[in-house]
C-alpha cells in the first residue's frame, strides 16, 4: 500500500488531531503518501482531498477538535454517494482509507468496505458507545470536563443548600453520565439504560438533606427519558410539596471542545499508528480499538451489528456511594 487517506467524521472528539498526526507520521515513516480528506464523508464525495506531510500535522497533538473538519453527511448514506466517494479515491490512486470516528462514521466505513474499498476505522467518540474498543478517543477528556463542572456546581450548591441537575452528553448511552456521577460523587444518576421515577429521585434528594448534606447533584444523561429539562419541569411543578430549590445546567458541546488530556493523546497516537500498520499488513474492513489494554482489531461487520454493553453493576456502585 503506497497511498492512503484519512478523514474524521461525526461529532468531533478531543484527541482526533493526535490520531490524524499519528496516521500521517506513521504512513510517512513507511514511505507512504498520506492524504487528508476535509469535512468527513462529505469531503470524500466532493473530492476535498489533499496531500499531508509531517509538517502539516505539527503542533496539533494538544489541540481539541479536528484540523480536517468533520460533518454528518446525508448523501454518503446512499449507495450513489458511496460510489462517488470510491470513484474519487480510485481516481487519486488511493488504496486505503482510515476513518476516525464513532458509530455513524464506522457504519460508513462498513458500507465502503462492503463495496470492496480497503478501510480501517479508528475508535473515536466521547460517547463510548462503540463496540470494539473498551474506551474510545475523547471519552477521558470529556469526562474530566464534566467533572470540573460538577465540582464547581457542588461548591455553589453547598453555599445555597440547593439541588442541581447537570445534563451530560452521550446520545442514547449513559456511560459518560454514570462515570461522571461516580467520579463526581453525585447523589443520583439518571441514564437511558435504567428507568427512573422522578418521585424516587425526589425522595432520594430529601433523604440526602435529612442526612445533613448541604447540596445534591443529580447527573442526567441527555438521552434519558427524563432528561434534565423534563426533570426540571417536574420538580418545578411539585416544588412546594418536594421542598427544595433546584437549578439546571446543560453542559452540551462544552464537553467536546476541550484540549485532549494525556490519556486521549496517547490512545489516539497508538490507534492512529495501529490503523496504518493494519492497512500495511493487508488487513482491512476492521476497527482498531483498545481491548483489555491491548490494541486489537474487530471486524466492521461485528462492530456495526453489536451494541456495546454498559456495566450496570456501576449503577449500584453509584447508589451505594451517594
Ligand atoms: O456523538 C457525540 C455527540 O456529542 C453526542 O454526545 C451528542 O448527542 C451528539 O454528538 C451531538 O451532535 P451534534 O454535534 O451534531 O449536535
Amino acid at each position: 500500500m503506497k497511498r492512503i487517506a484519512v478523514l474524521t467524521s461525526g461529532g468531533d472528539a478531543p484527541g482526533m488531531n493526535a490520531a490524524i498526526r499519528a496516521v500521517v507520521r506513521t504512513g510517512v515513516h513507511y514511505g507512504m503518501e498520506v492524504y487528508g480528506v476535509s469535512l468527513g464523508y462529505e469531503g470524500l464525495i466532493n473530492g476535498k482531498i489533499a496531500l499531508l506531510g509531517t509538517r502539516e500535522v505539527g503542533g496539533i497533538i494538544q489541540r481539541g477538535g479536528t484540523i480536517l473538519g468533520s460533518a454528518r453527511s446525508l448523501e454518503f448514506k446512499t449507495e450513489a454517494g458511496q460510489r462517488k466517494a470510491i470513484r474519487n479515491l480510485n481516481q487519486m490512486g488511493i488504496d486505503g482509507l482510515v476513518v476516525i470516528g464513532g458509530n455513524g462514521s464506522q457504519a460508513g466505513s462498513h458500507a465502503l468496505s462492503k463495496q470492496g474499498f480497503p478501510v480501517v476505522g479508528v475508535a473515536s467518540t466521547i460517547d463510548n458507545d462503540l463496540f470494539g474498543s473498551d474506551i474510545t478517543i475523547g471519552v477521558d477528556t470529556a469526562l474530566n470536563i464534566a467533572l470540573e463542572a460538577i465540582d464547581r456546581l457542588k461548591t455553589t450548591a453547598s453555599s445555597h443548600q440547593r439541588a442541581f441537575l447537570v445534563e451530560v452528553m452521550g446520545r442514547d448511552c449513559g456511560y459518560l453520565t454514570l462515570m461522571a456521577g461516580i467520579a463526581g460523587g453525585a447523589e443520583y444518576v439518571v441514564i437511558p439504560e435504567v428507568d427512573v421515577d422522578p418521585e424516587e429521585i425526589a425522595a432520594r434528594l430529601a433523604k440526602s438533606y435529612d442526612r445533613g448534606k448541604e447540596h445534591a447533584i443529580v447527573v442526567v444523561a441527555e438521552g434519558a427519558k427524563y432528561n434534565a429539562s423534563k426533570l426540571d419541569e417536574y420538580f418545578q411543578t411539585h416544588r412546594e410539596r418536594l421542598g427544595f430549590d433546584l437549578r439546571m445546567t446543560i453542559l452540551g458541546h462544552v464537553q467536546r471542545g476541550g484540549n485532549p488530556g494525556a490519556f486521549d493523546r496517547i490512545l489516539a497516537s497508538k490507534l492512529g499508528a495501529a490503523a496504518v500498520e493494519t492497512l500495511r499488513r493487508g488487513e482491512h474492513g476492521v476497527l482498531v480499538g483498545q481491548i483489555r489494554n491491548e490494541i486489537k482489531t474487530t471486524s466492521l461487520d461485528i462492530v456495526a451489528s453489536t451494541k456495546k454493553p454498559l456495566d450496570l453493576n456501576l449503577v449500584e456502585l453509584a447508589r451505594i456511594l451517594d
